[in-house]
């Protein structure tokens, strides 16, 4: 599937446009049109149904320690600053980044590539922010142009190296920037954070800065006591939470895989300290089968585990779910949820202050006096059980997953051309989105065949009955293979049409999207059928 492909049927269906692009689009930022609202709303209240509203507290699910409950929450995106003291975002969530001194453009330093390259006895290494086989044009091109090169000349270019990452030259002077004509413009690394800024009340300074949340985690932990004391869970339990999250990511990219908005669905989940691997393990295999039940194909969809090195300064474990979006060079990855076991790390900077990991221990950070870094809110965030009388802080796991790289995945998965017969039975090359129903915006579309003998009453009729059951379409204009190919193409399951037959015996014909097959039903029967095919 060609990425130009899926962005252009985004915005031609209303899925996604580029936010504010009258005036030119603000990088990083997109909106979802009227289509891909439906979209976005179907896979939260999935996740929510699935996670929280359907759970049953009583049962144990296949493969989980014991039975569990699930409660919800909504907190505030911004927060008291010292909310990100404690939590390390304020120190710790930065990226390395160079600035190109002649293009104004600042990359992150991990993501930039390139190759050494040698002519006339000058050897430079011509960067790129491109992957792969797109990386070895960008830097042929541009090694060419910078040595004023033709085509046809490309034999005096030795290339000296494969693409590596620029974080392996040691002297930046030799680095020709991936959008600068000269050498030994880019500056060396250095830490950004990536959290927005702003001021709370009418005075900005120190004392009223604050951030706009990068993540919704932690809401839930400063939360974590309200929930133990206004409800009658018990450890263990999980605080699910979906929010916006913001990050000024310093290249967003990939369409809407990295943006500087976002949608974050979030669960915490609380466990006795000797339960917490298994709980991990669950939580792990639970999270990658939604996905694949939701319809994402196992062989574009994995499950990754870090190793020891990858992981967070406070989690003792942690997996990726991760799919093979088409922009990415073959056999690369990106990361749709990531599954960590954080130990107690969260609740005990809550109430202690900013931790640090000393060998294999989790200490208070100190300042040069002595005193805490960040001090933490004091308050108990201990767990007293009453039937065992044991006293103690608990563990966490988070599944912590993105609506917005969710919605990517599922439209690149649904994504397929084919063909399919028109009106007169000749075969047409079709564009269809094989969404799965529940998560599909238009749920079913009804048409009279033609504008008259009164099948557009009858179908009105029909569109009126469904309508407070589901998210439904009438259309009545130009050819009805026409009409069918435009659902197809938004991923609608199924058409219902009015036809001859519908005037003598009142049965409509219902068509699957993915199948063509066509079958007759009473109009009566219509909303129940209906019910079934889209359970
Ligand atoms: N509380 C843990 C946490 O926030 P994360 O891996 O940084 O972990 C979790 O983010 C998920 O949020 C990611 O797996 C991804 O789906 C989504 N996400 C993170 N940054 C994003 C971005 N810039 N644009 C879109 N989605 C993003």
């Amino acid at each position: 599937m060609e990425m130009e492909k899926l962005v252009a049927l985004c915005k031609r269906r209303g899925f996604l446009f580029p936010s504010s692009e009258i005036y030119g689009g603000l990088n990083g930022f997109w909106d979802y049109g009227p289509l891909g609202v439906e979209l976005k709303r179907n896979i939260r209240e999935a996740w929510w149904h699935d996670m929280v509203t359907a759970h049953n507290e009583w049962e144990v699910p296949p493969g989980a320690p014991s039975a569990y409950a699930m409660v919800g929450l909504e907190s505030t995106i911004i927060m008291h600053p010292q909310v990100w003291k404690c939590s390390g975002h304020y120190d710790l969530f930065c990226d390395l980044m160079v600035d190109c001194r002649e293009s104004k453009r600042r990359y992150r330093y991990d993501q930039v590539y390139g190759r050494w390259v040698e002519c006339r006895g000058q050897k430079i290494f011509v960067a790129t922010e491109a992957l792969g086989q797109e990386a070895e044009q960008d830097t042929l091109q541009k090694a060419l142009r910078f040595f004023n090169l033709r085509s046809k000349e490309a034999e005096e270019l030795a290339r000296l190296s494969p693409v590596q990452p620029l974080r392996q030259v040691e002297n930046l002077q030799q680095v020709l920037g991936p959008d600068a004509k000269t050498l030994g413009t880019l500056t060396p690394p250095r830490l950004f954070n990536l959290m927005f800024e702003t001021y709370v009340g009418p005075v900005q300074d120190e004392a009223s800065k604050s951030f706009l949340r990068p993540e919704t985690a932690q809401g839930i932990f400063v939360n974590f006591k309200n929930v133990l004391d206004s409800s009658r869970v018990k450890i263990p339990f999980g605080i699910a939470q979906i929010g916006k999250s913001f990050r000024n990511e310093i290249t967003p990219r990939y369409f809407t895989f990295r943006s500087r908005e976002f949608e974050q669905m979030e669960i915490e989940f609380f466990c006795h300290p000797s339960t917490s691997r298994a709980w991990y393990e669950y939580w792990r295999n639970r999270r990658f089968q939604w996905y694949v039940d939701l319809g994402l194909s196992s062989e574009r969809l994995r499950l990754r585990e870090h190793a020891p090195e990858e992981l967070s300064h406070y989690s003792c474990g942690t997996a990726d779910i991760e799919y093979a979006f088409p922009f990415l060079p073959p056999g690369e990855f990106g990361e749709l949820e990531g599954i960590a076991h954080r130990g107690d790390f969260d609740l005990r900077s809550h109430m202690e202050g900013k931790l640090v990991r000393q060998g294999d221990q989790l200490v208070l950070e100190l300042d040069a006096e002595g005193k805490p870094r960040y001090r933490g809110s004091g308050r108990d965030l201990t767990y007293f059980d009453d039937e065992t009388r044991e006293k103690y802080i608990p563990h966490v796991v988070e599944p912590s997953a993105g609506a917005d790289r969710a919605a990517l995945a599922f439209l690149c998965e649904a994504y397929a051309e084919d063909e399919a017969p028109d009106e007169h039975g000749i075969p047409q090359k079709r564009v269809v989105l094989r969404l799965h129903p529940r998560l599909a915006p238009i749920k079913a579309a009804v048409f009279p065949l033609v504008k008259k003998d009164g099948m557009p009453e009858i179908a009105r009729e029909i569109y009126a009955e469904l309508k407070p059951h589901w998210n439904v379409f009438y259309d009545e204009k130009g050819a009805v293979g026409r009409r069918y190919r435009r659902q197809d193409e938004i991923g609608t399951p199924y058409c219902i049409t009015v036809d001859g037959q519908t005037l003598q015996d009142g049965t409509v014909t219902i068509r699957d999207r993915d199948t063509l097959r066509q079958w007759r039903v009473h109009q009566k029967d219509i909303v129940s059928q209906l019910k079934d095919l889209l359970r």
